[in-house]
């Protein structure tokens, strides 16, 4: 399938990113129109439209399950209770890089959304928890929000009205389970960051037991624009039904030109993503494999990458675009070696609270492991490569949380489609150790 060639895309981010100086607040009032919307939503809107313009718009949470956004927002019931819109900054998956481009150079659309966020589900204290390894990336939001409190923008009777927020960074301590959204919720509570059984939803009680929504750093910092482009016009930049606006890709692995892009929805395929925006594969070498969305999701071959970059066309091919993280694979990547790396990290990474999850990673790192460093000695047996099929089969769709679907993905998508570079292993056929992976 392919898209027409140069369809005319509104880019929202990026005319923004690389300057330093434009993460000041000076900038962003005078280049992109600042905090005017924030002003509008708290004196002209109610809540209930703030909700429906954000359906308009079709926005999609862009931290990985692509869940529509004023829906998530609609689900806050209007208890008397506290309420809490949490940023979830922990940008863990492999690959994905785009949430710190927007916290470097446009911090106050995050902030900004957040204040509209705010008023739209009735929050008076918004958590940002940013991963343990964005150090400085924690130090330049405090800063905007400093010059956001000095303004007048956050704090008591925020842009002259009569509302409070206040917003209070949180830092992480380096575990990817944290990403996820109740992992998250339990770490900000100071407890272990392990995933909490859903229901209840964090809509009913997430921070604090209290009502909650958990929402990307883009996909809340993307909400200024969508109020200043109205909902109608924000969703039409989207060229796939469900999915309004614009996306910002992390593109990394064997291309010439790796970097953070910003495409219309669904405007673009995964082939013209890698050949216009990435510059082809690097080194004039060929395409072996793209993993399409964070390292979580199955890996495509090279001639899949006929589809539409977006969350339904994805899937229909069997795979997710998750994070929007494209990692590309040129042809002397060892995808087995590939695979081990991928494993261990899920491996490592799993809370252990399930044991399918805790013990089928492990396993799956085992095997793999020795598939790789002991193909001469007898350990590894041809067997062993449907053993993993078969862990990985055992693991998706039985556990608390995604990390297990997101462990096992890669698993049985690498045999699937690789399959006889593993049994060239296992017949200890592998004399040269390639170097990537
Ligand atoms: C293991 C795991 C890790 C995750 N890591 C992140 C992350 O780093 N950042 C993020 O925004 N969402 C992450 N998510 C998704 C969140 O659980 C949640 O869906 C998201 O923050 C919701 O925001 P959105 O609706 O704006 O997309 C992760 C999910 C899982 C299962
Ligand atoms: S799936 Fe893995 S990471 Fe998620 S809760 Fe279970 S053991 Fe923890």
């Amino acid at each position: 399938m392919s898209v027409e060639a140069n369809t005319p895309v509104t880019k929202l981010f990026e005319p923004h990113f690389w300057k330093d100086s434009n993460r000041k607040l000076e900038y962003y009032l005078d280049k992109m129109d600042g905090y005017k919307m924030a002003k509008k939503v708290l004196t002209e809107m109610t809540p209930d439209q703030v909700i429906d313009e954000v359906k308009k718009a079709n926005l999609r949470g862009r931290g990985g399950a692509g869940f529509p956004m004023g829906m998530k927002w609609s689900f806050i019931p209007k208890v008397d209770k506290p309420k809490y819109l949490v940023i979830n900054a922990d940008e863990s998956e492999p690959g994905t890089c785009k949430d710190r481009q927007i916290i470097r150079y446009t911090p106050h659309a995050l902030i900004e959304g957040i204040i509209i966020g705010s008023h739209a589900i009735g929050c008076k204290h918004s958590y940002i928890y940013i991963r343990g390894e964005y150090a400085r990336e924690a130090k330049l939001l405090q800063e905007a929000i400093d010059e956001a409190y000095a303004k007048g923008y956050l704090g008591q009777n925020i842009l002259g009205t009569q509302n409070t927020l206040d917003i209070t960074i949180h830092r992480g301590a380096g575990a990817y389970i944290c990403g996820e959204e109740t992992g998250l919720l339990n770490s900000l509570e100071g407890k272990r960051g392990e995933p909490r059984v859903k229901p209840p939803f964090p809509a009913v009680s997430g921070a604090f037991a209290c009502p909650t929504a958990v929402n990307n750093v883009e996909s809340v910092a993307t909400v200024p624009f969508v109020m200043r482009m109205g909902g109608d016009n924000f969703a039409k930049l989207g060229k796939i039904d469900k999915s309004g606006g614009t996306r910002l890709i992390s593109l990394s692995g064997h291309v010439n030109k790796p970097g953070v892009y910003e495409i219309g929805a669904g405007s673009m395929t995964l082939r013209q993503i890698i050949e216009d925006l990435g510059g082809g594969v690097w080194k004039g070498r060929k395409l072996k494999a793209v993993v399409p969305g964070g390292s979580s999701a199955p890996v495509l071959s090279a001639d899949e990458i006929d589809v539409v970059y977006d969350v339904e066309p994805l899937q229909k091919v069997g795979t997710m675009m998750g994070s929007a993280a494209i990692m590309v694979c040129d042809d002397t990547t060892d995808m087995v070696k590939l695979l081990l790396r991928v494993t261990k990290f899920y491996a490592h990474e799993s809370c252990g609270q399930c044991t399918p999850c805790r013990e089928g990673c492990q396993w799956m790192e085992s095997i793999l492991h020795r598939i790789v460093h002991h193909p001469h000695d007898g350990k590894a047996k041809p067997s062993d490569i449907d053993m993993l099929t078969d862990i990985a089969g055992n693991i998706g769709g039985k556990t608390l949380c995604a990390l297990g679907d997101a462990a096992a993905g890669p698993v049985i998508s690498f045999i699937k489609k690789f399959r006889p570079e593993f049994e060239a292993y296992v017949r200890g056929d592998v004399k040269e150790r390639v170097r990537h992976a």
